[in-house]
């Protein structure tokens, strides 16, 4: 097996370029013997301190390489961009795309036999997985795990859902600053990533359900020790796979996408999943749609008591059993024939998995709502879709119509929110404009805009909010997302104006702007674009070449793999 390795094709060559490849790697203390045929794995690290989510990740990368070496293998950590959610402006999601093309060069160019991706924070887990897949190695993902659960003032509070809710009540009095401050480091109080089924959480969830982490890796909380067995146990495995040449293309096949669709409906797994997935299948080549969601995904009971859109934290799913439950209470729906990281299927891999908290996860039969997932919404409005998540919106609003309250912008939307003179109350349909992948380069999660303090002080939680943005994965409400075409390319969504009547039915994937065609084409040819703003550098790029929410958002010229080869030498 020696020579098959790829690694070889650099640390076995003999003269200058075997000289040059081993030489100014002995001098990090790599023994001889390291070079001479162990498999070479590539500990893709997104270690930041600006990405908290994932600063354990060093002690992480640690654990895995004491598997590897166990293994018989060779572990060479390095870092690729990485993509912390709070910090980075406008959106981590307008480098998506960009810190996939920072993987997936990294792999190819370098030495590398096998993969291990430390994911942890939003952006950080499709970035990676859709990097590694265009160059298609053996490769194994290592969530690197949920917060401990906060608590603050005697009460479970969840990463992100509660700052909403504690933004409105400091809004309306019933907070005070130094209480809103205290609950900083009540919330955050572990190492680790969003404690809700946010959008981190789904992206482990989804990394798990596509077959590639260990068994039961994906809600194991960052700071429990057995966070740190399985890190050892991934390292070992993947010198297994790179002998087995277990690639990814062969575990990530269609069923293994449907799959995945089905129990982020399981677990009511974030919106943001959509755009992820799509984009992933992309780069393997499984021709995946968005009214794929809805035909695989909106008819799955939905399970988990989770936040947001229940009351419990991913530590106390952990607890309960976490997604080999949820796997074993969904398995007749579930595809059988598929083979995940360890060679065996998601089934045979949960058949033992017993439910310790019914309240947590429920069960199949009495599932916490009949239909989850995410509802795919076409109309006039959205002509290639918009997604809703049911689970997290409300039931009186499933049904609605109303008067639109527009906004251009979502500075328009800050600068009249608050404006006593708004003509709105709980009936209307708030409208966001110009937020969508080109429009607001990245599309950042305000979609759930929030509702001005004058209703919040009559009592109202939600209302029927459009827009061509995304959401938080630990946002709710009755919204309408990713709407496309987007408004700044001249979809319709572009052409609404204050007081035009929208119709939602989500049960009956309904929605209509009542406005006629004659209208929709005299104010069409009275539309002007918005300037884009971007006139140079990675940003001028992600305009030109980001695709449509419908399709994913990943740039149309990274459609696809290329493999591992590398034909030309540097020296
Ligand atoms: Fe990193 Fe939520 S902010 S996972
Ligand atoms: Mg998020």
């Amino acid at each position: 097996m020696e020579n098959e390795l790829r690694s070889q094709d650099w640390f076995g060559k003999e003269g200058k370029d075997g000289f040059i490849y081993r030489s100014w790697m002995k001098n990090q203390g790599h023994a001889p013997h390291q070079f001479k045929g162990k498999p070479v794995i590539g500990i893709c690290n997104t270690w930041s301190e600006v990405t908290p989510c994932n600063g354990h990740f060093r002690d992480l990368a640690q654990s895995v390489k004491n598997g590897i070496y166990e293994a018989g293998g060779f572990p060479l950590e390095f870092p690729v961009m990485s993509l912390g959610e709070t910090l980075i402006r406008p959106t981590a999601m307008l480098y998506r795309n960009l810190a996939s093309m920072s993987v997936e060069e990294s792999i190819r160019a370098n030495p590398f036999d096998g993969i291990v991706l430390l994911t942890g924070c939003d952006k950080t887990t499709p970035s990676l997985i859709m990097g590694a897949a265009s160059v298609d190695l053996p490769t194994i993902v290592l969530p690197g795990g949920p917060m401990l659960a906060g608590r603050f003032q005697g009460k479970a509070i969840g990463s992100g859902t509660d700052v909403w809710r504690f933004a409105d009540d400091l809004k309306t009095g019933k907070m005070t600053p130094e209480e809103f401050e205290e609950a900083e480091s009540c919330m955050s109080r572990s190492i680790g990533h969003c404690s809700t089924m946010g959008t981190a959480s789904t992206m482990a969830t989804m990394a798990e359900a596509l077959g590639l982490t260990l068994p039961g890796l994906s809600a194991i909380p960052a700071a429990d020790s057995r966070k740190k067995m399985n890190a050892h146990m991934t390292g070992m495995r993947i010198v297994e796979m790179v002998k087995e040449n277990l690639t990814l293309s062969k575990i990530l096949t269609r069923e293994a996408f449907e799959n995945a669709i089905m129990l982020n409906a399981g677990v009511g797994g974030s919106t943001n999943f959509v755009l992820h997935l799509l984009a992933i299948a992309g780069r393997v080549g499984v021709d995946l749609t968005l009214d794929d969601f809805d035909r695989v995904g909106s008819r799955m009971p939905f399970l988990l008591n989770v936040m947001p859109s229940g009351k419990y934290l991913m530590e106390d799913y952990f607890y309960a059993g976490g997604l080999q439950v949820v796997i074993n209470e969904m398995k007749e729906h579930l595809h059988k024939n598929v083979i995940t990281v360890n060679g065996k299927s998601l089934i045979d891999n949960s058949l033992n998995a017993k439910n310790w908290n019914p309240d947590v996860i429920a069960s199949g039969e009495s599932p916490i709502l009949e239909e989850g997932g995410i509802a795919v919404i076409k109309g006039n409005l959205c002509e290639n879709g918009a997604v809703i998540k049911p689970s997290a919106a409300s039931a009186h609003l499933m049904k609605h119509k109303g008067r639109a309250v527009v906004f251009e912008s979502i500075e328009d939307y800050h600068a009249r929110i608050e404006d006593p003179e708004l003509d709105i109350d709980e009936t209307c349909v708030m409208v966001l404009k110009n937020v969508g992948p080109k429009g607001y380069p990245g599309m950042p999660e305000v979609g759930n805009m929030a509702l001005p303090k004058k209703l919040l002080e009559k009592g109202v939680t939600d209302m029927v909010r459009i827009s061509d943005a995304r959401m938080s994965g630990t946002a709710y409400g009755t919204v309408l997302l990713h709407a496309s075409p987007e408004s700044a390319i001249g979809g319709n969504l572009g052409l609404v104006e204050n007081g035009d009547i929208i119709e939602i039915d989500i049960h009956e994937r309904y929605i209509h702007w009542h406005v006629s065609d004659d209208e929709i084409a005299r104010r069409r040819a009275a539309w002007t674009p918005i300037d884009l703003g971007y006139n140079r550098g990675h940003n001028k790029l992600y305009i030109e070449h980001v695709t449509q929410s419908h399709e994913g958002c990943d740039f149309d010229f990274l459609i696809g793999k290329s493999g591992h080869k590398v034909s030309r030498e540097s020296h």
